[in-house]
């Protein structure tokens, strides 16, 4: 049997409203017969120099005046607000010690924001990075910085492959840890956009790592990993002894190369590094490019939904785990993970390195998914059901967490039912459906 690990974007077509690669087909046939004779072929190049040098020209200018606009940042009103933001405000003397002050990358996503949230909840200083990119809804992120502005959690609005921000930001404050969960999420996107995986998930880790490593103290950081390094391993329950050398996707590829990457800053550096395999994350103020979100919006909306089915007419299924479980297994990372040794970019000794698998270890099939929400939402769904594409075989994934169990005290406690409940509980509200109507009120 052949298992894909990947994330269950995968299970959906390609999400709409992205930009599409043009058909250059039909435009070389064009220009073949505008070239047809050769004094308007000199016209034509002419003009090709023109064109190209105007777009070169205004390529440039847009290029500087977006650097201008990006160096936003900065600024004695700007700092007073990172440092209050950063501070923590657990009472002197509690039991459970100082309070962490903790750089959270990728702060207006969906993992970020209730990890900043938690934090912040129990006393610890939290300052949030995002660049509020375009791959899905950005008035989403908006809705979710809002939230933690509420909470009084600041969150810079920046690029982490911006070394100089970053660097000013360890300048202003020293933090104690840094939770890394900025990243291009999303499987099949990479096909439409590879660069924008080694942008956000090879160049902005390292321009964090450079950080990290330049800080004194050097933070502790934790980041997300994927389940998807497991690839086209065949022993379940995936456990972290397992192969991830066989990634499926460019997405699988760069967050195993992130593994290899943070490891090699914990051995010269002296960084202590925590990686996390989340499995199937979900929940209220989620991703819309995830097959549950997708499938929600467009039953409540009358639009068919396409369920993939393996080869054999073998279900897909998915260790679905949530969002609550997910928060408190970072929670306990961040609390455990040993000191960074380095300083002045060199190591004083060995410092933690650590993988752990976040699952729920009890895989849903798809249709079971579907099921579920039907009934929350009481519409039936128009299913189009189809044969995986070649690229996607039998996938399933399952965590084995006894790892996590055994050194974080690691314990999810949601089932699917429980957390779909919540999550269309929060769709419906934020959507705007019990507005005037009865319907949903009971959930
Ligand atoms: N949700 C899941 O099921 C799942 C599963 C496995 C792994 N992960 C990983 O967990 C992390 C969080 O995922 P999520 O579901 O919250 O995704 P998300 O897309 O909601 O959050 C990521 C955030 O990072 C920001 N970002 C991306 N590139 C950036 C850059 N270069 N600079 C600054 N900000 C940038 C985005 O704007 C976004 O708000 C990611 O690393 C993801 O790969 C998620
Ligand atoms: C899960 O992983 C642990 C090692 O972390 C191993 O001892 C155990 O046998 C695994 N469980 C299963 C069901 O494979």
């Amino acid at each position: 049997m052949r298992v894909l690990a990947e994330e269950e974007e995968d299970m959906l077509p390609s999400t709409p409203g992205k930009v599409k690669i043009e058909r250059a087909g039909a435009m070389t046939r064009q220009l073949h017969r505008c070239f047809a004779s050769t004094g308007t072929m000199f016209l034509w190049a002419l003009f090709l120099v023109a064109m190209t040098a105007t777009y070169l020209s205004f390529h440039s200018f847009v290029d500087t005046s977006s650097r201008y606009f990006a160096a936003s940042w900065g600024g004695l009103h700007w700092e007073r607000q990172i440092r209050a933001s950063a501070s923590p405000r657990r009472p002197p003397g509690s039991a459970e010690g100082a309070g962490l002050s903790v750089l959270v990358t990728g702060a207006a996503g969906f993992v970020g924001t209730h990890c900043s949230l938690a934090l912040r909840k129990r006393g610890d200083g939290v300052v949030g990075i995002d660049n509020f990119n375009k791959y899905y809804d950005p008035s989403l992120k908006k809705a979710r910085r809002a939230l933690l502005a509420s909470h009084g959690v600041f969150v810079v609005e920046g690029d982490i492959t911006d070394g100089r921000l970053l660097t000013k930001l360890f300048d202003v404050v020293p933090f104690t840890h840094v939770l890394h969960l900025a990243a291009q999420a999303g499987v099949r996107y990479a096909m439409e956009n590879p660069a924008s995986y080694v942008h956000s998930n090879i160049a902005g880790l390292v321009s964090l790592l450079e950080a990290c490593k330049e800080a004194d103290p050097q933070p502790a950081v934790v980041w997300a990993s994927s389940s998807s390094v497991y690839g086209l391993n065949d022993a379940v329950p995936f456990s972290e002894a397992h192969r991830t050398d066989r990634p499926a996707s460019l997405y699988a590829a760069t967050k195993k190369a992130g593994e290899e990457i943070t490891h090699t800053y914990n051995h010269i550096y002296g960084l202590s590094v925590t990686g996390l395999r989340f499995f199937t994350v979900y929940g209220p103020w989620g991703r819309p490019d995830m097959a549950y979100f997708s499938f929600t919006r467009n039953i409540l909306q009358g639009k068919p939904i396409t369920v993939y089915r393996g080869r054999d007419h073998v279900d897909l299924a998915r260790d679905f785990t949530y969002i609550d479980d997910i928060v408190r297994g970072c929670l306990a990372s961040l609390d455990t993970a040993g000191r960074s040794t380095g300083t002045g970019g060199r190591k004083r000794g060995p410092a933690p390195y650590r993988i752990f698998n976040l699952g729920n270890t009890a895989p849903v099939t798809v249709p079971t998914l579907v099921s579920i929400l039907e009934r929350y939402l009481r519409v039936n769904a128009k299913r189009n059901v189809v044969e995986m594409p070649g690229n996607g075989d039998v996938p399933f994934t399952h965590a084995n967490i006894s790892l996590a169990r055994e050194q974080l005290g690691y314990k999810p406690t949601t089932s699917l039912e429980m957390g779909l409940k919540k999550f269309v509980r929060w769709y419906l509200s934020y959507y705007g459906y019990n507005r005037g109507t009865q319907a949903f009120n009971n959930l």
